[in-house]
């Protein structure tokens, strides 16, 4: 029998922003209203929060002020019993981002990341638009921006915030608690970066083999065919196609307008389907260029970096984005709707209406 921890009590301390992190997280435990946070009632019961310990450390864990804190029971379960419903081994009182550590929970993008990675090696040549594989740089920042919360609490209109957080806006920068979340999407970014930069040069240097080698048949003489030459230049990597197909029409026909479509978010794409067309939105907020998170309740676009708000067809309404989200080119090709990454559409400039820019229902 192994011993695991399960959450038999939670609570919030003073200093919460009212961010909304928790209640994405443990939706059931938490709920937040327009000025503050509070536990459900029936999270005060410990046979309602135990089976609920892995959502509630992922709660704590993506608090931005770690006023989450929980107290936990060891219990001895089967080897073979489930691992969600275990929490971390923290000790009563324990910081409540250290205690969730042990226990979070493997990123849910994980297998297709390494999917990914048995992907065949792609040759210089042109291909058939990918079928949507995930963009790796894509991945890397959709796993460290998974819910609201953040900075977005502290970044909101003055207006909108309660009393306490207004005193987080007014504070040094610098005195404020790290943010877990927003170090995690820079980091994650800059890893993302540095990759492409890796994967560039790994190209030119290629490249430049091939270049070499070309240089050499034809100093030495040697007549070289189609074939030959193709033995002779080396696999190259390429960035990855940009144009993802994104299913039959049928299904974006179907959708109801102000619908949004997720599918093909780990691709950096949103479907959406307005009232006579459908489009395809890029998942970059035009802020700073974090991932926002499609919040169908509220029927928006939510950045948990800094706040700012989209309406689902990508204009902004709140927060620090001076501008609406972008789109991608789409067409249709061989019946299946096909979005080009390579060719993006401003509304600020008027693109919007061009064709290219949405396909009519
Ligand atoms: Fe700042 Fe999105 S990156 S609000």
């Amino acid at each position: 029998m192994a011993k695991k921890e399960l959450i038999t009590k939670v609570w919030i301390e003073e200093g919460c922003i009212v961010c909304d992190a928790c209640e994405t997280a443990a939706p059931d435990v938490f709920e937040v209203t327009e000025d503050s946070c509070i536990i459900r009632p029936a999270a005060l019961d410990l046979e309602f929060t135990k089976p609920r310990s892995v959502e509630i450390v992922d709660a704590a864990e993506e608090c931005p002020v770690d006023v989450i804190k929980f107290e936990t029971v060891s219990v001895e379960v089967a080897d073979d019993a489930p691992a969600e419903t275990a929490a971390a081994p923290a000790a009563e009182a324990a910081p409540a981002a250290e205690a969730a550590k042990p226990a979070k929970k493997a990123p849910a993008a994980e297998p297709k990341k390494a999917a990914a990675a048995k992907a065949p090696v792609a040759t210089a040549k042109s291909k058939a638009p990918s079928a949507g594989e995930p963009d790796p740089s894509i991945q890397a920042l959709l796993e460290a921006a998974t819910s609201r919360g953040g900075h977005a609490g502290i970044m909101r209109n003055a207006d909108d915030m309660p009393a306490n957080t207004q005193d987080w806006k007014a504070a040094d920068p610098k005195s404020l608690p790290p943010d877990a979340r927003q170090a995690k999407v820079v980091e994650a970014a800059q890893k993302a970066k540095k990759h492409s930069e890796l994967h560039r040069r790994d190209f030119v240097s290629n490249s430049a083999l091939a270049v070499g080698w070309t240089a050499f048949g034809v100093g030495t003489g040697i007549s070289v065919g189609p074939a030959f030459g193709r033995f002779m230049m080396p696999n190259v990597l390429e960035e990855p196609d940009p144009r993802i197909r994104v299913g039959k029409m049928d299904k974006y026909i179907e959708m109801v307008p102000g619908g949004v479509n997720e599918d093909y978010k780990p691709q950096g794409i949103w479907m959406i389907r307005e009232e006579d067309r459908i489009a395809a939105l890029n998942i970059i907020c035009t802020h700073l260029g974090c991932i926002p998170n499609w919040l169908p309740n509220d029927r928006k676009f939510k950045c948990p970096c800094h706040g700012s708000g989209y309406y689902p067809d990508g204009i902004n309404f709140e927060g620090p984005t001076p501008r609406p989200l972008e789109r991608f080119r789409i067409a249709i090709k061989d019946g299946i709707v096909v979005v080009d990454k390579s060719k993006k559409y401003q509304y600020e400039l008027g693109q919007w209406d061009q064709p290219g820019s949405y396909i009519l229902v």
